[in-house]
C-alpha cells in the first residue's frame, strides 16, 4: 500500500510528517512512501533527501490520493475531497471539537485517526504527538520568554556587584510544564511551579524547582489529566497564582484541561501587580488562554510594561526536531496498524490505542472511544470493601502489622515443634531476615523496585542453591522447607527475568 505524505495546506505550518529518516521505518513495514514534492522545505528536509530515502516525489493529488494519508492537522474539505473512500487519514485532528469534521469523514468514507486523541498509557508513550510537541514548545516558551526579558536568567557575583537569578514560576507541570522546568532550571532560574495534581510534586522536585501547592487538597489524576477545580480549590487557586506571579520574573502558564477552554488563572487585576519587565509566555493561547490579556498567535505589552507571550506554534519555531519526533510517532503508530509488517494496516479496535484514536470507520462514528485508565491509576475500590464497615486508616495500619507477626510466631513455634533441634537455631536467623527484609522493601522508593528486583534474583538464586542439598535430607519437614524454599525462590528470579523480558521489548525497535 502507498502512504501519500501532502505538503501542509496551512501556510504558517512548518513541520513535515514523514522525515527521511522515518521513510526506512515505513519502508521495511512494507509500505510505498509518496512524499509530495516541497513537503519538507520549511521543516529543512530538501526533495533530494526525501529522493534519496527511498520516497516517490508526487504532486499534490498523488499525495492525498495515496491508501494511507500523514498529515499535520485537520485538512480542509477540498484536500478530502480528493482522498480515496476507505483511505485511512492519520493526523492532529482535535475530535473533542469537530463533530462536523469527523461527520464530514464518515460521508467520504474515510478512516480518521486523531493521533492527539492517544490515550495516556505508557505502552503508547512512542505514538504521544501531544507529549512530544508540548516537550518542544515548553523549551522554546524559556528561549522566547528570555528572549522578551531584558536580563539575565542566571545569577551573577561580579566585582561591580551582584545579580539575582531569575524567578521563573510555572503553572501547570505536564509535559510542557516539566520541559520549561527543567529549562529554565538549566539556565540558572530560580523555578517553583503548581499543578492541580497533587502527584505532580515529586516531579517537580526531583527537577531541582520548588513545587508550591495549592492551598486546598486537590485529587490524584486517574488518566494523567486534570479534572475542572471545584468552587473552593479555584478560589485557592486564584489567590496563591496572583502572589506568586507578583513575585516572578517570568510566569509560564501550561494549564491545560482537555475538551474544554482553557481556565483563566491570570486576570488584567493579577498581571498589573506583576514588576514591569517581566514576562508571561500563554502556552494555552490556543485553547483560549490561561491569562485574561492574552492575544492568541501575538505578543502584547500592558500598561504596567509586562509582556505577554501568546505563540501558538512553539513547537513550530524549531521545525526540523519538532518534525522529526511528529515523524517518528506516527511511524511507531503505523508500526502497531501493521503487525505483519506487510503494507497492510489492521484497524484491530480491541487495541486500545487504536481504539482511542479512531473516530470513524466505514459508515460508523466510533468518536467518543471508551474510556480508558493510565496502567499507574489507582485501582477501582472493589466491592466487598465497599460494603465493610469503615475502618480509620490509622486503626488498620496498626492492625495488620500485629496480625502478620501473630501468624509468623504459630508458625514459627509449629514449625520448632515438628523439626530435629539441629534446625531450630536456624529460624531465628530466618525470622530476623523476614523483619530486616520487610522493613528494607518497604522503605524502598517505587521507582527502585525494578533495581532491587535484580537484588532479589541474586538473592533467590542463593536460596536455591543452598536449598537443593537439603532436599535428599532424611528429615521430612527439612524436605518439604526446602521444596517451599526452591518454589518460592524460582517464582521471584522467572518471575523477574518475564518482567525484565517485558521491559526490554518496550524499548526494541523491531521497525
Ligand atoms: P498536560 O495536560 O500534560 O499538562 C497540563 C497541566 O496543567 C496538567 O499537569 C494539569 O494538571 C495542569 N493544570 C490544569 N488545570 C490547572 C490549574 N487550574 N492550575 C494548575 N495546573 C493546572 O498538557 P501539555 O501537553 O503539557 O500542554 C500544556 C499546554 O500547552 C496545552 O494547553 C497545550 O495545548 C499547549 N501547547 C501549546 C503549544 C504552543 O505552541 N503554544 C505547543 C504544545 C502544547
Amino acid at each position: 500500500m502507498h502512504i501519500g505524505v501532502p505538503r501542509d495546506p496551512h501556510p504558517d505550518q512548518r513541520l513535515v510528517a514523514t522525515t527521511p529518516e522515518t521513510i526506512a521505518s515505513l519502508k521495511r513495514l512494507g509500505y510505498e512512501v509518496a512524499v509530495e514534492k516541497g513537503a519538507g522545505t520549511s521543516a529543512h528536509f530538501p526533495d533530494q533527501a526525501y529522493h534519496d530515502a527511498g520516497a516517490e516525489l508526487v504532486d499534490s493529488a498523488a499525495a492525498w490520493g495515496a491508501d494511507i494519508v500523514l498529515c499535520l492537522d485537520q485538512p480542509p474539505l477540498s484536500a478530502l475531497e480528493l482522498m480515496k473512500p476507505g483511505a485511512l487519514l492519520i493526523s492532529r485532528l482535535a475530535p473533542a471539537t469537530s463533530p462536523e469534521f469527523i461527520e464530514q469523514c464518515r460521508q467520504h468514507r474515510i478512516t480518521a485517526m486523531a493521533m492527539d486523541a492517544v490515550p495516556r498509557l505508557s505502552r503508547a508513550q512512542s505514538m504521544d504527538v501531544l507529549s512530544s510537541m508540548a516537550n518542544i514548545a515548553g523549551y522554546r516558551a524559556v528561549i522566547e520568554a528570555a528572549s522578551e526579558f531584558g536580563r539575565l536568567f542566571t545569577g551573577q557575583v561580579t566585582a561591580a556587584g551582584k545579580l539575582p537569578p531569575a524567578q521563573v514560576y510555572v503553572i501547570g507541570a505536564g509535559v510542557a510544564g516539566l520541559a520549561a522546568i527543567g529549562t529554565a532550571q538549566s539556565m540558572g532560574a530560580v523555578v517553583k511551579a503548581t499543578d492541580v495534581r497533587p502527584e505532580t510534586a515529586e516531579q517537580v522536585q526531583s527537577m531541582g524547582a520548588e513545587f508550591v501547592a495549592i492551598p486546598v487538597a486537590t485529587e490524584e489524576s486517574e488518566d494523567g489529566y486534570a479534572k475542572e477545580m471545584t468552587a473552593d480549590q479555584a478560589r485557592a487557586a486564584a489567590i496563591l497564582y496572583a502572589e506568586q506571579a507578583a513575585r516572578a520574573d517570568i510566569v509560564i502558564t501550561t494549564a491545560n484541561i482537555p475538551g474544554r477552554r482553557s481556565p483563566v488563572l491570570l486576570t488584567a487585576a493579577d498581571v498589573a501587580q506583576m514588576r514591569p519587565g517581566s514576562v508571561i509566555v500563554d502556552m494555552a493561547a490556543q485553547g483560549g488562554g490561561n491569562c485574561e490579556l492574552t492575544q492568541p498567535g501575538q505578543v502584547v505589552e500592558t500598561g504596567n510594561g509586562v509582556k505577554i507571550i501568546g505563540y501558538t506554534d512553539l513547537a513550530g519555531r524549531l521545525p526540523a526536531q519538532a518534525s522529526h519526533l511528529y515523524a517518528k510517532n506516527l511511524a511507531n503508530f503505523l508500526a502497531l496498524l501493521t503487525p505483519d509488517k506487510d503494507g497492510c494496516p489492521q484497524v484491530n479496535l480491541d487495541d486500545d490505542i487504536i481504539r482511542g484514536v479512531c473516530l470513524c470507520q466505514g459508515e460508523n462514528i466510533l468518536w467518543p472511544p471508551p474510556p480508558v485508565k493510565v496502567s499507574a491509576a489507582p485501582a477501582p475500590a472493589d466491592q466487598k470493601a465497599v460494603a465493610e464497615p469503615a475502618v480509620p486508616a490509622e486503626e488498620k495500619t496498626r492492625r495488620s502489622p500485629l496480625l502478620w507477626i501473630g501468624l509468623a510466631t504459630i508458625l514459627a513455634v509449629v514449625l520448632m515443634a515438628f523439626s530435629p533441634a539441629a534446625v531450630a537455631s536456624h529460624y531465628v536467623v530466618l525470622m530476623l531476615a523476614i523483619v530486616v527484609g520487610f522493613y528494607v522493601i518497604t522503605s524502598v522508593t517505587h521507582s527502585l523496585h525494578t533495581p532491587l528486583m535484580s537484588e532479589t534474583n541474586a538473592i533467590s538464586g542463593i536460596i536455591v542453591v543452598g536449598a537443593l542439598p537439603q532436599i535428599g535430607s532424611p528429615h521430612l519437614a527439612v524436605q518439604i522447607i526446602s521444596m517451599i524454599a526452591i518454589f518460592v525462590a524460582s517464582i521471584n528470579i522467572f518471575g523477574g527475568f518475564t518482567v525484565t523480558h517485558r521491559m526490554l521489548t518496550m524499548f526494541r525497535k523491531d521497525s
